[in-house]
């Protein structure tokens, strides 16, 4: 027991030490304390007693000090913030919050040698211009929030639908991710995750998707219930070629694309605004939508991401990531898997 105490407050009195040589003070404990309490007043947070609370505190500290080195570093392209995950480690919030779970016949079929050779229905096309941006389209339903339920996968899928109903049938309706949440269960696991291809075959099989109206979010799986009218219908949907950005644009050129992506490290976890080229891994975690691409004033070329995360993330919710990064699966492997439904 006095041991354990000894070590701990070795630790407390060694962090305490190097955090104020190194950094001048900026961490001080007690100014962390505040902006600790202003942050759980500003998102409403409660902890259930004081162990709680100083276990968080020490989760909010360590993602106040990476938001706050990375910002003070002026020649990123992308801004951090501490937002409504900021007291969660990378691995809390990659269960709660994201949820891509990747079969491995779909990691098959995207690993196979003839990749270069998949075929699919916008590979001819020559001219994709200089940017787009589907919002302008009207074909981008306002962003979403998954909440405390890892499921992606169905943000991603019907953001892409709402697409290219909206491309196909001029009409732009908000569809049911509560519906594929409930009912499409063919592999995914409803909040503990699951894949876009399976959703968008669900869709097909049921000949249709309703509107979020007609079978709202609640943030948890409930039973199928398959009696609310159709809106929307998709005939079928393409894989596109792994590792290949060029692919995706012509892609992107014609309609929303949902991509697998690594989303949950804490630079993305904490993405404010900018073009995002930070550190992430290859794990294909989360899944969001690409609604667009283009090149900043500097000439740095991205990819626009709409993510599930409610508008307090990011840039009201989406996210500009660059693209033709120099990597074969594209910044945070959003080139690995991306799949498109057709109308
Ligand atoms: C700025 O960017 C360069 C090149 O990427 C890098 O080597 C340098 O360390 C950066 N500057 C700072 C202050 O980090
Ligand atoms: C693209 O062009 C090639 C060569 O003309 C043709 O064989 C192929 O069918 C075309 N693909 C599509 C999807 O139209």
């Amino acid at each position: 027991m006095a041991s354990i105490t000894l070590m701990i407050l070795a630790v407390i009195l060694c962090s305490r030490t190097s955090g104020a040589t190194s950094r001048g003070g900026l961490f001080e404990a007690s100014a962390v304390t505040e902006k600790h309490e202003q942050w759980m007043a500003r998102y409403h947070r409660a902890y259930s007693d004081e162990t709680e609370k100083t276990n968080r505190f020490e989760i909010f500290k360590k993602n106040l000090e990476f938001v706050e080195r990375h910002n003070m570093n002026t020649n990123m392209t992308y801004k951090l913030d501490v937002n409504q995950f900021s007291d969660l480690t990378d691995e809390e919030f990659r269960v709660r919050y994201t949820g891509l779970v990747v079969p491995e016949d779909v990691l098959k079929i995207s690993s196979s040698d003839s990749d270069k050779k998949v075929s699919f229905k916008h590979e001819n096309v020559s001219d994709t211009g200089e940017s787009m941006d589907w919002r302008q389209e009207g074909a981008v339903t306002p962003v979403k929030n998954q909440g405390h339920c890892g499921v992606c996968w169905a943000f991603s899928a019907v953001a892409a639908v709402e697409g290219i109903t909206k491309i196909a049938k001029g009409e732009l309706l908000s569809l049911s991710e509560q519906q594929l949440l409930d009912c499409s269960r063919d592999f995914n696991q409803g909040c503990a995750g699951g894949i876009m291809s399976k959703a968008f075959e669900y869709i097909i099989k049921n000949q249709g998707i309703t509107t979020e109206d007609n079978y709202p979010y609640q943030e948890s799986q409930q039973t199928c219930s398959s009696t609310r009218p159709v809106a929307a219908t998709i005939s079928g949907y393409e894989t596109l070629p792994r590792d290949d950005e060029k692919s995706l644009l012509k892609a992107v050129s014609k309609q929303p694309v949902s991509v697998a992506i690594n989303g949950h490290e804490a630079a993305f976890k904490q993405y404010r605004g900018g073009i995002f080229d930070g550190d992430c891994g290859t794990q294909l975690t989360h899944a969001v939508t690409i609604v667009g691409y283009g090149m900043s004033e500097e000439g740095t070329k991205y990819w626009l991401l709409k993510n599930s995360w409610g508008q307090t993330w990011g840039e009201n919710g989406y996210m500009r990531i660059k693209r033709d990064a120099e990597l074969p699966e594209g910044m945070c492997g959003l080139a690995r898997l991306a799949f498109y439904p057709l109308a």
